[in-house]
């Protein structure tokens, strides 16, 4: 589905990706740890468009997308939910969902339809539709960053540390949700500080550090939370390779 292959990415003159390689299967959820500044959003914002690559290829369903720009991303099916859990924080819920259809706001029934379909996800945001988006709680706001995310029909969605900043037991609720729609279909590139949300999710992880690939492993064969957390904590050095 989604292949990045060494990809240079920064601000003007500072880089901060040197040469990320990883991929995301067709119907799998491939995870990607880092610490703070590791330089995670900035992959997410190259595979949505909004940071040209200075090097390396970003491939979706085998056709090169480096060189796409960010608004006809969702159109060919990558949808990004940024990191922050930002809204319209003046309108209702549920003009803050459909603002995810935007480029494709002729087909009015389909999108009914699948704005049903996010409130079947998210029974939470059904009964605040009509409230202000600016009061909802962290985890609210969450929801309905995904939901507006979905409304623009992703095949690959980018999720942007989703569990940041929430309650244990509202990153559960987003963890089954994730896993929802990794069931439903879509493949799934999920960027975290949470390591065991990215154990209990991912099918492969792998570690951000200043900008490189540290460290690639497939869940479920050579690592364990403590691992891979002390590693990308920098507290011990790289466990064996995958
Ligand atoms: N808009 C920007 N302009 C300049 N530098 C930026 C910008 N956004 C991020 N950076 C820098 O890029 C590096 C990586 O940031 P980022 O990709 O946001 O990391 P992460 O998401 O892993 O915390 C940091 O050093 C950060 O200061
Ligand atoms: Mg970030």
């Amino acid at each position: 589905m989604l292949e990045v292959k060494n990809i240079e990415a920064g601000y003007g003159r500072s880089k901060v990706l040197y040469g990320v390689s990883f991929s995301v299967p067709n119907g799998g959820l491939t995870a990607v740890l880092g610490g703070n500044g590791s330089g995670k959003s900035t992959t997410l914002k190259a595979l949505a468009g909004l940071v040209v690559p200075a090097a390396g290829e970003i491939l979706l369903d085998g056709r090169r997308v480096d060189r796409v720009p960010a608004h006809e991303m969702a159109g060919r099916g990558l949808v990004l939910v940024p990191q922050g859990k930002e809204v319209f924080a003046g309108m209702s819920v549920e003009e803050n969902i459909l603002m995810g259809a935007y480029h494709r706001r002729s087909e009015k029934a389909q999108i009914r339809r699948d704005l049903d379909e996010v409130y079947g996800l998210f029974p939470r945001l059904v009964v605040r539709k009509k409230a202000l988006a600016g009061l909802l709680s962290g985890g609210e706001r969450q929801m309905l960053s995904i939901g507006r995310a979905l409304l623009a029909k992703p095949s690959l969605l980018l999720l942007d540390e989703p569990s940041a900043a929430l309650s244990p037991k509202v990153v559960g609720e987003i963890a089954d949700i994730i896993r929802d729609l990794r069931q439903r279909g879509l493949s799934i590139l999920l960027v975290e500080q949470n390591v065991s949300m990215a154990l209990e999710l991912a099918d492969e992880i792998h570690v951000l550090r200043e900008g490189r690939v540290a460290h690639s492993c497939v869940n479920g064969t050579n690592v364990d939370l403590a691992s891979l957390q002390q590693f990308y904590l920098g507290a011990s050095p790289m466990p064996a390779a995958a």
